[in-house]
């Protein structure tokens, strides 16, 4: 049989996650990992460091457009930053999630933005944040084709109805909902679905009893995987410190030292020294 590869090539071909793969860890007990990403370079470093989903949130709405919710981010700046996470990710499944107006009411309207991201961004599935209220957009998605991610609990495009971000499904009528709703999405062919800020009681029963993964965000240990905000878990975001982040780095302190030391270089005329011009 014809190799295509060099004898000698010390280039490793890459094997990109697919809805399936995550499917046979969950079947395995192995945990996913997500996070994040909104750019090129952020998403190359995050492919290469070995993450299973990129996930190409509408919280770029907050951490790089600085809007205090996620509803004004629209779906051309969703494209515009999926698409070029999507050209950094050589392994990771790319998730994009469908901002806020884009999906909610319409399944037509829903199908055709998912089309959108899918075929100007290239990215490989979308998300959507509800239960059965959205059903019947989730299922004329699926019908294209376009892999769904379910996202109940906490769903930030609602802020304005919850009114907080606390906790959510902490009373048994919501938590009843949420099974239900976790349920439906899963019967309706969702590959998976993201619970955020739930108890993690609740977050273990729903893992339990559903075949697909589910990823939690501030959900507890006993989700089939976990999600954080990079800007988050890199410690970018001083502010932001809830109980279910764990910060990684300090890059706020890195990135400020650095930027500080450039400023007071270029003022004393040490910056750039005799080796660093032509
Ligand atoms: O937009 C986002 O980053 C998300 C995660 C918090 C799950 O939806």
């Amino acid at each position: 049989m014809r190799s295509n590869h060099h004898p000698m090539s010390t280039h490793k071909e890459v094997k990109r996650i697919t809805t399936h793969i995550l499917q046979e860890m969950k079947n395995r007990g192995e945990k996913i990992a997500m996070l994040t990403a909104y750019d090129y370079s952020m998403a190359a470093i995050v492919d290469e460091a070995g993450m299973d989903i990129i996930l190409v949130g509408d919280s770029a709405s907050n951490v790089m457009a600085g809007h205090e919710t996620t509803l004004p981010i629209t779906l051309e700046q969703m494209i515009y930053h999926a698409s070029s996470v999507v050209r950094a990710a050589k392994r990771a499944l790319v998730v994009v999630d469908l901002p806020f107006g884009s999906y909610q009411g319409n399944s037509k309207e829903a199908l055709n933005s998912a089309i959108r991201i899918m075929k100007e961004a290239g990215a490989h599935c979308v998300k959507m944040e509800g239960g059965v209220e959205i059903a019947e957009s989730v299922s004329r998605i699926l019908t294209a084709g376009i892999p769904v991610m379910g996202h109940l609990g906490l769903t930030p495009q609602s802020i304005y109805k919850f009114g907080t971000y606390t906790v959510r499904a902490k009373q048994e009528a919501e938590a009843q909902k949420l099974r239900e709703d976790a349920l439906k999405l899963q019967e309706l062919g969702c590959f998976g679905i993201v619970l955020e800020k739930i108890p993690a009681a609740l977050a273990k029963e729903v893992s339990e009893s559903l075949s697909i993964p589910t990823i939690g965000i501030g959900a507890g240990r006993h989700c089939d995987g976990q999600v954080l905000v990079i800007h988050d878990m890199l410690g970018i975001n001083k502010e932001f410190k809830p109980r279910f982040l764990r910060q990684y780095a300090n890059l706020n302190e890195v990135m400020n030292g650095a930027i500080k030391n450039y400023v007071s270089d270029v003022k004393s005329k040490s910056f750039p020294n005799e080796k660093e011009q032509y």
